[in-house]
């Protein structure tokens, strides 16, 4: 896929947003090895820890570390109430074991992926080592969020010890199956022309008279499936390929000024979609 023009979100469309549950009343995602859990403030210290590292910051927009604790909770902020309702970001923390190393509850079940109401207690928090966030970071509504195609956007960093032994894959596939399972609610959204995936054949076209959908009060263009975005640098070879193998397909790549320091030549982002409605994704 060639370069093309950034983003513009022109065209209105009805579609679905999942209904976020406040960290409050959130469920862990527990898989193999992993507790996704919600975000609080005490993840402040781990979180700088995190982003202090250049290795990982350095597929970040502006590719620093942050300098000081209070540019981390500026990061932090968003997923913590109220802003919760608008996010759905998880501390991403390896399971806890006993000194023999077993895990620390009975609770574990046979499958792999559990998702555990938020009513627990010490005894049975399984959550250990904070090595990483990730989740849904920005619900694509605002202004100036336009790289993400008008969708809400999936985020993720894990701490550099703990790359490759596929803590990533195993997040990916816990974070994905909680964001499908979420209560929706239908609403109407502007978004890029690329990522428009009509629900039915019939709503192709765009036509303003024949074919608009109506939301509440409002009227969209058309009635589109509901997409995340996730938004990668192309040469960002180990998030590409946790996209590629959990179902996200490349929706638009541009050009984009370089905000790294001393950063000359452009960077090519890529937008990745995955649509939230379809089955479990099978890599063949
Ligand atoms: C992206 C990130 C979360 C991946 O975490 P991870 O735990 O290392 O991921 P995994 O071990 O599950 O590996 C994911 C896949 O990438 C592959 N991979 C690892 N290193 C690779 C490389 N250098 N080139 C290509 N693929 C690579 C792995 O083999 C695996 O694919 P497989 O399952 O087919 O074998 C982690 O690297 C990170 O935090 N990076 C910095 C922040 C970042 O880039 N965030 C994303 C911004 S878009």
């Amino acid at each position: 896929m060639a370069p093309t023009a950034p983003p513009s979100l022109s065209v209105s469309v009805a579609t679905t947003v999942p209904i976020c549950p406040p960290n409050a009343a959130r469920k862990q995602i527990v898989t193999s090895r992993l507790v996704l859990r919600p975000v609080g403030q005490p993840d402040l210290s781990p979180l700088h820890r995190l982003r202090s590292q250049p290795e990982v910051m350095r597929w970040t927009k502006l590719g620093i570390v942050d300098n000081s604790l209070e540019a981390t909770q500026q990061k932090l902020d968003p997923f913590l109430p109220p802003n919760d309702l608008t996010t759905y970001n998880f501390a991403i923390c390896l399971r806890r074991q006993d000194r023999e190393g077993h895990e620390t509850t009975q609770e574990r079940s046979g499958e792999n992926l559990v998702l555990r109401d938020d009513d627990y207690d010490d005894e049975h928090d399984v959550s250990g080592e904070f090595i990483g966030i990730g989740g849904c970071y920005q619900w694509g509504l605002g202004p100036g969020e336009n790289t993400l195609l008008g969708w809400p956007g999936l985020g993720y960093m894990i701490r550099k010890e703990h790359w490759g032994k596929g803590y990533g894959s195993e997040f990916m596939e816990g974070f994905l199956s909680a964001w499908r399972e979420l209560p929706r609610q239908e609403i109407v959204r502007t978004v890029d022309e690329s990522s428009v995936f009509p629900v039915s054949d019939d709503c192709k076209a765009a036509d303003k008279d024949d074919d608009d959908v109506q939301v509440g009060s409002t009227t969209a263009q058309i009635k589109a499936k509901e997409q995340l975005c996730a938004l990668t640098e192309h040469t960002n070879f180990v998030s590409v390929r946790l996209l590629q193998k959990n179902g996200f397909t490349k929706a638009k790549e541009w050009k984009d000024k370089n905000h790294h320091p001393g950063g000359t030549d452009d960077v090519t982002l890529v937008a990745w979609l995955w649509d939230s409605s379809a089955p479990p994704y099978q890599e063949t």
